[in-house]
């Protein structure tokens, strides 16, 4: 069949339900409800300036950070668009508490989907116009269908994710997502309110010359992790690195992926295990990063293998091309794991 030169997202998700043995639409129907909630937080984040939606909320999440008014907002528009078409059985959000079990009208919701999501990532960057994004994870339930989810249902490794993606609300809005049949990109036409395949089948360049980090925690990094800020600065010239760090994860990603290159949100001594949530941030990440041909870990673990124990559990984060990935793993191998079963961040 010959391809419209850009196809819609709606088209796209049709044309591929195919990919799905079993499918039942359900997957494209939750597709369709994150395009729509994305178009209705877009919309927000654009008007950020204008009216009452920046600065702080007042309340602290789960992790006892500041929630901003968008990150509420954000919040409560993803949860009404899948929970009010019954699509999922379940959701956890990293601004709630605990997970929430979508029942149905009469208890009877047969839906197969739980999703997690980090509504707003990077709400520390609203204030002053940064880009911010959503970044979502799809699993099918564990315990049978027509009953409550149970925390069984979020607690699973990464690997058994069946879609995952993020939205990045900058200066075009772009939904980036994969099913587990590679990574593509649609970007956002603002005045027709549709979404076009503009990046399809994105990868990861084997290497790249861009490092994402926050060097101000320099001091308490592990010495592999610093041996590798080290590497990273001699910039000879097979090295010609550079450093972005734009501290929202979906941004400094979304550039990675394009340019090439690496991000890290290592342990230390500060964070014992790092900042990033594994089931709101890293899993979802790691698994477009590998449907991309790249590479994520812990720095000595897959993340999408870590066995999760707790919702909002945090887990160290490298992710990116995969030359440069190796090299972390490398030099963490070799300076912080020597004589040690774990990381030794620094004091
Ligand atoms: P969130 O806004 O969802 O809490 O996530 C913020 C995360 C991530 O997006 C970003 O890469 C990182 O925090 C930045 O942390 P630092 O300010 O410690 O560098
Ligand atoms: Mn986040
Ligand atoms: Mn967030």
């Amino acid at each position: 069949m010959k391809q419209p030169k850009f196809q819609t997202l709606g088209e796209f998700i049709i044309e591929n339900q195919k990919e799905f043995v079993y499918s039942t639409g359900e997957l494209s129907r939750l597709i369709n409800a994150i395009r729509l909630a994305a178009k209705v937080v877009n919309h927000k984040v654009n008007q950020a300036g204008l009216v009452d939606i920046v600065g702080q909320g007042g309340e602290l999440n789960h992790s006892g950070e500041s929630q901003q008014k968008l990150d509420v907002f954000a919040n409560d528009v993803f949860i009404k668009a899948l929970t009010n078409r019954e699509i999922i059985c379940g959701l956890a959000s990293e601004e709630e508490d605990d997970f929430v079990s979508i029942n149905g009208a009469e208890n009877n919701n047969e839906n197969k989907y739980v999703v997690l999501i980090d509504p707003l990532d990077g709400s520390s960057n609203i204030d002053v116009n940064v880009s911010v994004g959503t970044i979502f994870s799809v699993y099918r339930r564990k315990t049978p269908t027509g009953s409550p989810v149970t925390i069984d249902d979020f607690l699973q490794k990464g690997t058994e994710q069946v879609a995952a993606g993020y939205i990045v609300y900058g200066t075009s809005t772009m939904l980036v997502y994969s099913t587990g049949h590679g990574v593509n990109g649609f970007t956002l036409n603002p005045s027709l309110g549709t979404f076009y395949l503009s990046h399809p089948n994105m990868r990861f360049p084997e290497s790249g010359a861009i490092y994402s980090i926050n060097e101000g925690n320099y001091n308490y990094f592990s010495e592999g992790i610093k041996k590798y800020i080290k590497y990273c600065q001699e910039n000879s010239g097979d090295r010609p690195y550079t450093a972005r760090y734009i501290g929202s994860l979906v941004s400094d990603f979304h550039r990675n992926l394009i340019k090439g290159g690496i991000y890290l949100y290592p342990k230390s001594s500060k964070n014992t295990f790092g900042k990033l949530r594994l089931l709101y941030e890293c899993n979802p990440i790691a698994f477009l990063t590998e449907q991309a041909g790249g590479i994520a870990t812990d720095g000595k673990n897959r993340i999408l293998e870590l066995k999760p124990e707790e919702l909002h559990q945090r887990a160290p984060f490298v992710c990116g091309s995969p030359k440069m990935v190796e090299k972390v793993i490398e030099f963490e191998k070799e300076f912080s794991y020597k004589n040690s079963a774990t990381v030794e961040a620094s004091s």
